[in-house]
């Protein structure tokens, strides 16, 4: 874990994901025409399933939480994906909250049977707020449209960060650390049959190991249940254009899954 990168403390992690969740809220409900709040009774922790602010309490008498304990705890509360995205846009927790434009949680069908997941947003989905709208989203479109035969609404499309790192610089253990609570919450909402990880960071988190792609792609791996079938990051694949054939693979070896 790198020293110099501020953890924020747990007061200001709570705080912070109160106050810029509200704002994220009021925005959305402004965007469809809302004009005033009628206030109403905090839910109770045993609210249901959407609510959003009863957070289960941490075990009263257990060791200190850690940061990422305690993101994967506010994330378990959340019922859905957009008390979760609610969540997600009030995240303080690392640095990058400070250099984004905004979060990107994801986007596409909620009960998708696949799920791509990337590594990080870059310039054009910090200033979109959505996955994979860049060249790399240009490639991917291409994958999901001619490849797969399908829209991309027809499956979801997340990041392991929900933040840009500047420069589109690589993420760091500790942001990846962090930010998997979100992910795993995401997923488990979703809860597709086949992950895709896009690329070596992606597919390196998702399976727990520190390899190449060439190790890591070509195959079905099985973990908790689910099935992961890792290939190229688009933005490789504009790169490398001859790798194509071979990330066509994996995507058949994807669907295969999915249909069987
Ligand atoms: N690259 C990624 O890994 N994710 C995006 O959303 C865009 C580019």
């Amino acid at each position: 874990m790198d020293e110099t990168e501020r953890v924020a403390s747990y007061e200001e992690i709570e705080l912070g994901q109160l106050a810029t969740g509200l704002a994220a809220h009021l925005s959305r409900a402004r965007r469809r025409g809302v004009k005033r709040l009628a206030a109403r009774p905090a839910p109770a922790v045993s609210a249901g399933p959407r609510a959003v602010v009863a957070t289960p309490q941490a075990p009263r008498h257990a060791a200190p939480e850690g940061p990422d304990e305690r993101i994967r705890r506010l994330a378990s509360a959340a019922g859905d994906l957009e008390s979760l995205a609610t969540l997600v846009a009030g995240c303080e927790a690392c640095s990058l909250c400070q250099t984004r434009s905004q979060t990107v949680f994801g986007e596409g069908h909620p009960k998708a049977r696949v799920m791509f997941v990337g590594e990080a947003p870059g310039f054009h989905e910090d200033r979109l707020g959505r996955p994979f709208v860049g060249d790399a989203g240009g490639m991917l479109d291409r994958i999901i449209t001619k490849g797969m035969g399908l829209a991309r609404g027809d499956l979801y499309i997340a990041n392991i960060l929900k933040c840009r790192p500047p420069e589109n610089r690589d993420p760091s253990a500790l942001e990846k650390t962090l930010c998997t609570g979100w992910l795993q919450r995401q997923i488990e909402l979703v809860n597709p049959e086949v992950l895709i990880p896009l690329g070596r960071h992606a597919a390196g988190h998702l399976l727990q190991r520190d390899d190449s792609m060439g190790k890591m792609r070509a195959r079905v791996h099985h973990l908790a249940g689910r099935k992961i079938v890792p290939t190229y990051h688009p933005a490789y694949l504009l790169r490398t254009p001859s790798a194509k054939k071979d990330c066509w693979k994996d995507i058949q070896r994807a669907m295969a899954e999915v249909d069987g």
